[in-house]
């Protein structure tokens, strides 16, 4: 989608498109839109957007009018990007090639009018590179947007809202992409390409380096597949020379059949998401990149494929991971928590991080409880997991904060190891939180979200289509400027 700033609307354009607050007034408008609208019950609610059509110096107008909400909501960027995101909704497979949006109408701030491209932005991407037989009125058709009417201060933020978007889209594509396309090594190769020339520094891994380092639980779990497993870690030093940096780290299942543990048929071919924690932290890390956050963050991605195999990994099987703790693996299919404890550690060993988040689509558990509209947390310490809730309310990545604690640690104990990889069904969740919690050193703050009914979703959201959601991006970009920056 190109977004371009002028001064004055463009005439040959057909679509004008205004964003207003809830109950303006559209005195400035033809009867036929002013009438129309209440006639239509537009309110100007966020999101809510009327259209009508006038002639104007005898050519047809097609005018949209898209609801902000009231202006002194506590949820006003949220509000504004929705107003934005609906434009986009009704209009990039509309057949019109153009738009000229009318930022004047609703006195934003810079800040504001950003948050309105951001939502128009986010909004456009689709991926259509396999539909060779899409119908012509499906067809993505609105490529051009010309900005008139933007207050001061747009430009500027507008950068940086820029640096999320690509962010969000790179997550987006890579969440999208089907496993025969996206394995450890093509997402690695990606991740080459995205943050070539940024000054982003990428670490990988093969199989040979992690054996050496005696990451026996991630390589487990990749070695039914024929794909071969990577850790990647991109750094990004923006920050004061010498301080630790924050870390976030993935889980990077490319495809979970469950292994030996195989899973049913239906919906299994969900778990191409299946590494959407690593993606949401590629995503959000190319955000920070992108513009040059002034922190210094480190990206981890345990990359792995889960297949059964004459290879495989059995159930029953003892694993020893890098922490010298050994695993009893009653279920092939609890694979996040085996390739999240190595890239943990591993992370803590090489990057000593003041605090770590990590994020994983790790139990189906976590869509019982909280469904398809928060992510849970899990922390060792509260401000950290405060600090992630306040990015979560303020982006709409919205966070819930679960408990932890030594009763459900009780639940993992093997008979046989230092620790089993499932517990009973009660607190699924928690259970794999605790899992992940016996890999944090002393003294670590680390969280976990457990991002499984977020990275995608069925039916089309706000600023997103049906597919992939690009959930964590904003979030981690949020809290590294909240809490890293300046
Ligand atoms: N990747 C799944 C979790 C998942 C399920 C994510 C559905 C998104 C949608 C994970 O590897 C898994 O299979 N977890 C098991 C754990 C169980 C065996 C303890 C689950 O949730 O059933
Ligand atoms: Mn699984
Ligand atoms: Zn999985």
């Amino acid at each position: 989608m190109n977004i371009l700033f002028t001064e004055t609307s463009p005439a040959n354009v057909r679509l004008i498109a205004r964003i207003v607050n809830q109950g303006d007034a559209l005195s400035d408008l033809d009867a036929a839109l002013s009438d129309g609208a209440p006639a239509a019950r537009f309110k100007g609610s966020a999101g809510q957007v009327f259209e009508g059509f006038v002639t104007d110096a005898g050519s047809l107008k097609r005018v949209a009018i898209a609801g902000a909400g009231e202006p002194d909501s506590g949820k006003r960027r949220l509000n504004v990007e929705r107003a934005g995101a609906a434009l986009m909704a009704k209009y990039l497979r509309s057949g019109e090639t153009e738009m000229v949006l009318d930022l004047g109408h609703a006195s934003f701030s810079g800040e504001e009018a950003a948050a309105a491209l951001l939502g128009l932005r986010l909004r456009s991407w689709a991926y259509d590179d396999y539909r060779t037989k899409l119908a012509a009125e499906k067809k993505i058709t609105l490529k051009t947007v010309h900005v008139i009417g933007a207050p001061e201060g747009t430009a500027q933020a507008w950068e940086i809202a820029q640096a999320v978007a690509t962010g969000a889209e790179f997550t987006k594509k890579l969440i999208t992409l089907p496993a025969n396309i996206l394995y450890p090594e093509s997402f690695v190769a990606l991740c080459e390409e995205a943050f070539a020339g940024t000054g982003a520094e990428l670490t990988v891994l093969d199989e040979e380096q992690m054996g050496e380092l005696g990451m026996g639980a991630l390589l487990g779990v990749g070695q039914g597949s024929v794909r071969a497993s990577r850790m990647l870690a991109i750094q990004w030093n923006g920050g004061k020379k010498g301080e630790a940096p924050t870390a976030f780290v993935g889980k990077g299942v490319t495809f979970d059949t469950g292994g030996i543990s195989l899973k049913p048929p239906p919906g299994m071919e969900d778990m191409k998401w299946d590494m959407g924690g690593a993606g949401a932290v590629a995503g959000g890390m190319l955000s920070l990149v992108k513009r040059k956050a002034k922190a210094n963050v480190v990206a981890v991605m345990g990359l792995v494929e889960n297949m059964p195999d004459g290879n495989a990994i059995r159930p029953g099987d003892v694993l020893t991971t890098m922490s010298g703790q050994t695993v009893e693996v009653l279920n092939t299919d609890a694979e996040g928590r085996l390739v999240l404890c190595d890239a943990l550690h591993w992370t803590q060993d090489v990057f000593k991080p003041s605090r770590i988040v990590d994020f994983a689509t790790l139990t189906g558990a976590m869509i019982i409880a909280l469904g398809h509209e928060y992510a849970g947390v899990f922390s060792n310490d509260d401000d950290l997991a405060d600090q992630l809730m306040a990015a979560g309310t303020a982006t709409g990545d919205k966070l819930w904060r679960l408990p932890i604690g030594p009763a459900y640690d009780k639940l993992i104990d093997s008979p046989i190891a230092d620790i089993k990889n499932v517990g009973p069904r009660p607190a699924g969740s928690i259970t794999a939180a605790q899992f992940l919690h016996r890999f944090i050193k002393k003294g670590t703050k680390w969280a976990h979200c457990d991002v499984a009914g977020m990275v995608f979703a069925d039916k089309p959201g706000h600023t997103w289509d049906k597919g992939a959601t690009g959930y964590g991006v904003r979030l981690i970009d949020q809290f590294v400027a909240d809490n890293a920056e300046g």
